[in-house]
């Protein structure tokens, strides 16, 4: 069961507004395999239906196991999952569970069932795969709508992102398993 609290749809998109590294989980019910890779690349592109851009190379086994099943989740991983997110980011889920080999924990996701991570992470959330187009055999873009979203209720408060320069912080991948956090905030003059 969830210890997040749910995340308004329309305030989905701010979990991805700020760049940070992703957790890509995909689960196909019908051969019983689910799996999890690290993603630099992804951005929220529709406000309402809220749909995100995700950039899945077509050689690895997420990108089977999504387009198989039609939906993926996501997960924000906070600083104290870094070492998962490499981890999970180097080598292929194809021969082996990820979540079993690195001991992730998962809960099931309250609309597809799609494996999310809770523990040391601050957010998730369920899409369902948009209609793949003829551009998707050139490309690795994947989009999708965005149907269900929880977030850690002391990182992402009232629609926003409450970040800190301790725990509660994103990690954004600097090449080479070397992360920056979210760090320090700064706010404009109004
Ligand atoms: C921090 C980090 C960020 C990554 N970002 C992406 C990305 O945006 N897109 C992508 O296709 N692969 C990315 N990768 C590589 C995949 O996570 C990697 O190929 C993974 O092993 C694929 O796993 P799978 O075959 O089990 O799906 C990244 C790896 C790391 C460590």
């Amino acid at each position: 069961m969830s210890a997040f609290r749910p995340v308004e749809l329309k305030h989905a998109s701010r979990l991805l507004n700020h760049g940070p590294t992703v957790l890509i989980t995909s689960h196909d019910e019908s051969i019983g395999r689910r799996n999890v890779m690290a993603a630099a690349w992804s951005m929220p592109v529709e406000f309402a239906p809220p749909r995100i851009a995700i950039v899945v190379d077509k050689s690895t086994w997420s990108r089977e196991l999504i387009e198989r099943s039609g939906k993926f989740g996501i997960v924000i991983p906070g600083v104290a999952a870094a070492n998962w997110t490499y981890a999970v980011g180097s080598i292929s889920g194809r021969d082996e569970d990820k979540f079993n080999c690195y001991g992730i924990p998962t809960i099931h996701g309250p609309k597809l069932g799609l494996p999310v991570v809770e523990e040391k992470c601050l957010a998730w959330m369920e899409c369902q795969l948009l209609p793949l187009t003829s551009a998707a055999e050139h490309y690795d873009t994947l989009f999708g709508e965005v149907v269900s979203a929880g977030a850690d209720e002391r990182a992402f408060v009232a629609g926003r992102w409450l970040l800190d320069e301790d725990k509660l912080s994103t990690l954004h991948h600097l090449g080479a398993g070397t992360f920056v956090t979210s760090g320090k905030r700064v706010k404009a003059l109004d």
